[in-house]
């Protein structure tokens, strides 16, 4: 599903740079699922947004099913990012001048897709994620729980290949965190997509197929 070779990320602050992904080599099959850990600062988040091309890498290359995304054009990834790829990130970035419906039902929105397609997927995802008392909901008058629950709604609604999460249970009670995590691992297997997480619940890291650990810019594999 996804295929990386000799990846590298530099980051240049004044006259400094740190190189944050290292010749990093991974790949993950279809409907696979794999937990990255590692310290605060460590490059999580920098390697999910690398590898789902919301950021570019210095060198390496990326192949996400068939496509090698790390030489396609703006426009080109824009169309692989709405079809393909669902992104949760690790602070929401949900829209708050939009409820909690209208958030959900962006990428359908943006992908031009029929207006009773929209409605009738957007309320299945609502009801799958257990919001349908929330629809209506401003996204500031929902808890952290709920705005977790809005934005795996968000990642999935267009059934995408694979899904990044960066740190979906982060900020919640252990209860709730294992009620999210469970929630993302169902809609994952129904839709039978690839799950990338970051994470720092070693509990939940676990908890999937495969575990990484992210350490002075390698990518270690600690579990098969
Ligand atoms: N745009 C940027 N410019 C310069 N440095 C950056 C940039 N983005 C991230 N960094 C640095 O890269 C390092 C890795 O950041 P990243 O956000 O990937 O860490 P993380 O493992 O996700 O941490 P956390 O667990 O706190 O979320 C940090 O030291 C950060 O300061
Ligand atoms: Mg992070």
């Amino acid at each position: 599903m996804l295929v990386c070779k000799n990846l590298k990320k530099i980051f240049v602050e004044g006259n400094e740079s740190i190189c944050i992904l290292d010749d990093i080599n991974f790949n993950i099959s279809k409907g696979e699922t794999v937990s990255i850990i590692g310290s605060s600062g460590s490059g999580k988040s920098t390697l999910l947004h690398v590898l789902s091309s919301l950021e570019k890498a210095d060198s390496g290359e990326i192949l996400l099913d068939d496509s090698l995304i790390t030489s396609l054009t703006e426009n080109e990834l824009c169309a692989i990012r709405l079809n393909k790829i669902g992104f949760i990130y690790q602070f929401h970035h949900l829209i708050k001048e939009l409820n909690v419906k209208e958030n959900i039902a962006l990428p359908l929105i943006i992908k031009g897709e029929d207006v009773d397609d929209i409605e009738s997927k957007t309320n299945d995802i609502i009801d799958q994620v257990g919001l349908s008392e929330r629809k209506n909901y401003q996204i500031d008058k929902l808890s952290g729980g709920e705005r977790q629950r809005v934005a795996i709604a968000r990642a999935v609604v267009h059934k995408p290949k694979i899904i990044f999460a960066d740190e979906p249970t982060g900020n919640l009670d252990k209860v709730n965190a294992n009620n999210i995590f469970s929630l993302l691992k169902d809609l994952v297997n129904y839709n039978q997509s690839s799950l990338i997480m970051a994470t720092h619940d070693l509990d939940i890291a676990v908890l999937l197929d495969k575990k990484y650990s992210i350490q002075n810019g390698d990518l270690i594999k600690i579990k098969d």
